[in-house]
């Protein structure tokens, strides 16, 4: 396919770079034929990446946010202007259906838009003084380079959504994105040259081995942030090896998410919802529902409603536009599911729909009822597109199992009872609440996690103050 925004290595300093000896291929999930091969970049474009970004930041953070702003701006229209291509690469590098990466692209570039205006607006504080001599000023100031360390599934999202407010705020970037979905970071790049942003300001280094160029970015005193979107276990290593330079972190890490359907629900509103938030890139979102929680009086009715629904789906590869469950990321992820759900059937739980993989690249929406808590999809992200669903008597039960969970990042419920919505939405242990609504996503709303799900927000007016070191100025003998 020609696709004049694909490119095959690693752009550092404003230049295309052919450093590196060897190169990896991306590969396509929904048939496992090649797409690209690119330059393996390795530790020694990221040793590059950093100096560079280390001299961009002097100038770049002198900038005025006014400036920064209009070529925020002009990359964000850049992007929406080559919707169609960038749409492409998504699916075709993370498999996603090509109408979900087209909001995709829509997603992403809304939180260009929405930092190249919040980046006007880092307002410091003046402090009432404590004496009459002295004046107390509070300025916000960049933090320094920061490191943007992105997931395949969301390819371009999750980099526009850490490096807009990096960029607004004053910071230059080293993007690291996932050896799967590197094709994506690498259009943006170029997309991002061409609205003007000065060398070594972005910065995307593209390599097989992403611990290896992940140690170096932790571990160097030059990157004051890493932003991380992934695993728990992988958040926890990069935690690990950012202690000894003491960097500002945020990690947006996995989920188990709770769907409470309460028996004064709109069970129809419930099972859209159900249907947007499960199955939503084949399940394979941080914030996907793990986990149906669903009041016995409104059992069956919601179960067959969601079956109806499920059967409906078409599966296949993403370019068609009417495929809505694309394939999964690579083998491993079809055998995890499949464990997860030979696990589930061994400890009693019922097929309702699906219940196997199509072949090695697509596993079938699926249903499981009976399930209980000793099960493994109740308790570990399944991140495919497995819908286990409990069932419950009482409010303190469902929320009981709801936060049963190590992690606290989406949850969701449905309810017409305003005091029980209320009630429960303050009662979840989570960073996000989706109260009869299954879709939250949003630049303009804060997205992060509690407990193991990490922490930070992304997004908003919070998402730029990561980014932001506070400079307190005392002016003393004013007389
Ligand atoms: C994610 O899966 O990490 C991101 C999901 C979203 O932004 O909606």
């Amino acid at each position: 396919m020609k696709n004049e925004l694909i490119f095959d290595r690693s752009y550092v300093n404003g230049i295309w770079s052919s450093s590196g000896k060897k190169t990896f291929n991306v590969y396509n999930p929904a048939n496992g034929e090649k797409i690209s091969s690119v330059i393996d970049g390795g530790t020694s474009i990221t040793k590059k990446a950093i100096k560079a970004a280390n001299i961009a930041f002097k100038t770049w953070k002198e900038t005025t946010a006014k400036h920064r702003s209009t070529i925020l701006e002009k990359w964000s229209h850049l992007i929406i202007r080559n919707s169609n291509q960038l749409s492409k690469i998504i699916t075709l590098e993370s498999g996603k259906p090509i109408n979900e990466s087209k909001s995709e692209v829509n997603y992403g570039a809304s939180f260009v838009k929405w930092f190249a205006e919040e980046g006007k607006r880092t307002y410091g504080d003046i402090i009432p003084s404590h004496t009459n001599d002295r004046r107390l000023i509070v300025i916000k100031q960049p933090v320094g380079v920061v490191a943007a360390i992105t997931p395949w599934n969301f390819p371009l999202a999750m980099i526009t959504r850490k490096v807009s407010p990096a960029l607004a705020a004053g910071c230059s970037v080293i993007i690291r994105p996932t050896e799967e979905s590197p094709l994506t970071a690498l259009a943006l790049a170029y997309l991002a040259d061409k609205a003007g942003f000065p060398p070594g300001v972005i910065n995307v280094v593209v390599g097989k081995n992403p611990s290896a160029m992940g140690k170096i970015l932790c571990e160097s005193n030059l990157v004051k942030k890493i932003s991380f979107t992934g695993s728990t276990r992988v958040g926890k290593i990069l935690m690990k090896q950012s202690s000894y330079s003491l960097k500002k972190l945020s990690l947006e890490l996995g989920g188990n998410a709770p769907f409470i359907v309460f028996d004064d629900a709109n069970i129809d509103n419930a099972v859209e919802g159900a249907i947007a938030s499960k199955f939503r890139n084949s399940g394979q979102t941080c914030i996907c529902v793990n986990r149906f929680i669903v009041h016995e009086k409104v059992y069956d009715e919601f179960l067959s409603k969601l079956i109806l629904a499920v059967e409906k789906f078409k599966i296949g590869n993403g370019m068609d536009s009417e495929v809505n469950i694309g394939p999964m990321i690579n083998s491993s992820a079809i055998k995890k599911t499949e464990s997860f759900v030979e696990d589930a059937i061994k400890k009693g739980g019922k097929i309702l729909a699906g219940g196997k993989a199509l072949n090695k690249f697509f596993y079938e929406p699926t249903i499981i009822s009976n399930v209980n808590t000793n099960m493994k999809l109740a308790n570990e992200e399944i991140f495919g597109p497995v819908a286990p669903v409990f069932k419950f008597s009482t409010d303190k039960e469902a929320i009981n199992i709801a936060n049963d969970t190590i992690y606290g990042l989406a949850s969701y419920f449905y309810s017409q009872n305003i005091s029980r919505c209320w009630k429960v939405a303050e009662k979840l242990e989570y960073g996000m609440v989706g109260i009869n609504e299954g879709l939250i996503s949003t630049e303009i709303a804060p997205f992060g996690g509690i407990k193991l799900s990490g922490h930070g927000r992304e997004g908003s007016k919070y998402g730029i103050e990561d980014y932001l070191d506070i400079k307190y100025m005392c002016f003393g003998n004013i007389i």
